[in-house]
């Protein structure tokens, strides 16, 4: 028996998608996304709140940075989804992380977030469904320290961490369990 829940969006995991953007006089924001991903090779998609200060600050700054949320940092990035720049003026202040600004784009680098995709925004969507930034990523940052020994991002090191819809909770990522287009290879004819 399966148990019907409706229409729900119900997905798991859904990510912790830190955006950081620039407001007026280069005041720093960053709010959370669970609902945005990847939708082309080169191409993120962003689902937001059009009432949003991020929604503002990217229309004028036509820019912004998508970082990886990591355990260390939980209660920064959970704080970044309650509060609003709309009406707290010292939003990132509190957070109490630091910012540089992206040689790449007009918006910035949260320094203590370990994987940053530094993105330009292609395309303003007003759909049916709500809001929609398309961006594209010119360039990912990476802290060593989340490194393995080929140079390459180490999931484990990352320490990421999704969001459950079901119950609002937070969920630690880490534990490898397979490998991707190889784990099913002996099911193949
Ligand atoms: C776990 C979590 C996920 C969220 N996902 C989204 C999202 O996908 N889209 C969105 O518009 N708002 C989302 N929010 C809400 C915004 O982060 C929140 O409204 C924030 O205050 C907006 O900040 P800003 O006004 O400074 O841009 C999420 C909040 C949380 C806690």
């Amino acid at each position: 028996m399966k148990k019907e829940f409706g229409a729900k969006p119900y997905l798991f995991p859904m990510p912790v998608l830190m955006i950081a953007t620039y407001g007026d006089g280069d005041k720093v924001d960053v709010m959370n996304m669970a609902w945005g991903g990847v939708c082309d090779d080169n191409m993120v998609a962003l689902n937001i709140s059009e009432s949003h200060k991020t929604a503002e600050n990217i229309k004028k700054r036509k820019a912004f940075t998508l970082s990886i949320a990591d355990v260390d940092h939980i209660e920064a990035a959970d704080f970044f989804g309650i509060a609003s720049g709309n009406n707290m003026q010292d939003k990132f202040e509190r957070s109490g992380l630091h910012a540089v600004k992206s040689d790449k784009i007009d918006a910035p680098v949260i320094e203590e977030f370990p994987v940053t995709l530094e993105c330009k925004v292609a395309q303003l969507q007003h759909t049916d469904s709500g809001f929609r930034v398309v961006g594209e990523i010119l360039n990912v940052l990476a802290d060593e320290k989340v490194l393995d020994a080929r140079g390459k991002i180490d999931p484990v090191k990352v320490n990421a961490f999704a969001y459950d819809p079901f119950s609002n909770g937070y969920y630690r990522i880490g534990e490898k369990v397979g490998q991707a287009w190889s784990s099913g290879k002996k099911l193949m004819p």
